[in-house]
């Protein structure tokens, strides 16, 4: 069969590297079948779904309960995340074999109230995953200290201290970065920032990657384009999420590394809830996040439309650049041509009005409800079926597969050599 895409143009299928499709365990807020739809109307070829589900992806018993969830209702390909939990050290090996694409650590609480290892157990854990060469996604911008008090103050009704606090929360996100980069500079792990918020750390982010840390960051289109001054707006209560829509001031600096390369890629963390969750009159009682898997490429297209962005640098941000930083390039994140192709086919010249109704994803929470965007993603291809034509699905539920990531583990690296710079001829640093 042959497809006129005159006029439009073609992009390699987005990979997601961050969702958040609940099942199994929360079916209420989403499942399979309307995140995977929600994603292949988005012109997103592949997703990776965080761990925080009930019950966690830490053994590979429940990989194996989440991979037949995924595997009989997908209708994009997809890779699934193994936890990186105190508890679970014994089963980071056991993970990799059974075929996670990589790990997720949570150094804050958040949706699912995981546990923050220590950081003597991150230490534990990044020197097993170094050996395995798979890449640890970092939820790093807001740690246990900020939780501790944050909930102390919420038990007692101090808002006021409350919004004083979150006010800090820029600072928070720099330490754990750091505190994150840190383990894995000693231990040689490969990492990746989720969620980059902060324009505070992006000094800190160039930093590290100079030091040659092996560390991939993604942003958000809703830290580029929203702000916490539209929280104060009516609904605006709806941006709740974690870590926060910081202040307007932020996005310019983000948008400039976007483009310049200090941040590797766009993600969404596609968060549904149910609606009674997102709406309240308490805002530290609202459930974190909203859907956003659906809207990402039409609101990176509008970038290019905007003039912020070259449409390279969208295909880099949306495809190749995760396809490299997983282990999938080659297979994913080029345009290839004829039954393996994963393509988003799209339309720069065509306008869209964004609205929560529209949304295939269970949580009909729309944070740009009523923004215009220009470019609209217009058929999706996975593996050379087509998946999703002008909005709606035209495949059936399953055609979706586990992507296993290919990643030779890193060089080894002497601990000795940082010591070395610093010390006097002679000088041992220890024993
Ligand atoms: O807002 C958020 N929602 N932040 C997270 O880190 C988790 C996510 C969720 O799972 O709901
Ligand atoms: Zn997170
Ligand atoms: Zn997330």
């Amino acid at each position: 069969e042959r497809i006129a895409v005159d006029g439009l143009h073609v992009l390699p299928g987005a990979i997601d590297v961050h969702v958040h499709f609940r099942e199994p365990g929360m079916p209420q807020k989403e499942d399979w079948a309307t995140g995977s739809a929600a994603a292949a109307v988005g012109g997103v070829t592949t997703v990776f779904d965080m761990p925080n589900t009930i019950p966690p992806t830490d053994s590979v018993e429940n990989f194996q309960l989440k991979l037949g969830a995924a595997k009989s209702k997908s209708i994009v390909d997809f890779g699934l995340y193994g936890l990186l939990g105190e508890h679970n050290l014994g089963d980071l090996e056991s993970l990799a074999a059974a075929g996670v694409i990589g790990y997720k650590l949570f150094l804050g609480n958040t949706t699912g109230d995981l546990p923050c290892p220590s950081d003597g157990a991150v230490l534990e854990g990044f020197e097993i995953l170094a050996a395995l060469g798979l890449r640890c996604s970092i939820h790093a911008e807001n740690s246990p200290i900020l939780f501790w008090r944050q909930n102390k103050l919420k038990a007692a009704g101090r808002d006021d201290v409350l919004a004083h606090l979150a006010a800090r929360t820029d600072v928070v996100a720099v330490e754990a970065l750091n505190r994150a980069a840190t383990l894995a500079d000693w231990t040689g792990a490969r990492i990746h920032i989720v969620h980059e918020s902060c324009a505070r750390s992006l000094p800190f982010i160039r930093f590290w990657k100079e030091r040659g840390v092996d560390m991939t960051v993604e942003t958000l289109p809703q830290y580029l384009y929203l702000s916490a001054e539209m929280m104060l707006n009516p609904g605006g209560e709806v941006l709740r999420m974690n870590p926060p829509i910081r202040e307007a001031a932020h996005q310019e600096p983000l948008w400039a590394a976007l483009a310049d390369g200090t941040i590797d890629m766009i993600a969404t963390d596609h968060a549904p809830h149910a609606i009674e969750e997102k709406y309240g009159p308490r805002i530290w009682d609202l459930a974190c996040g909203f859907p956003g898997v659906e809207t990402s490429m039409a609101l990176m297209l509008t970038a290019v439309a905007d003039g912020r962005l070259s449409l390279e640098r969208v295909a880099t941000i949306t495809s190749g650049a995760p396809a490299r930083a997983f282990g999938l390039y080659g297979r994913k994140g080029v345009i290839r041509v004829g039954a393996d192709a994963d393509l988003a086919v799209v339309d720069l010249n065509r306008s869209a009005t964004l609205s929560a109704a529209a949304l295939h994803s269970r949580g009909k929470v729309s944070a740009y409800e009523g923004k215009e965007v220009k470019g609209v993603p217009v058929m999706t291809f996975v593996r050379g079926r087509m998946v999703a034509k002008d909005g709606e699905v035209v495949a059936e539920k399953g055609w979706g597969e586990l992507v296993r990531p290919n990643m030779a583990p890193p060089a080894p690296r002497n601990l000795n050599t940082t010591m070395k710079e610093i010390l006097e001829p002679g000088q041992r640093p220890w024993g």
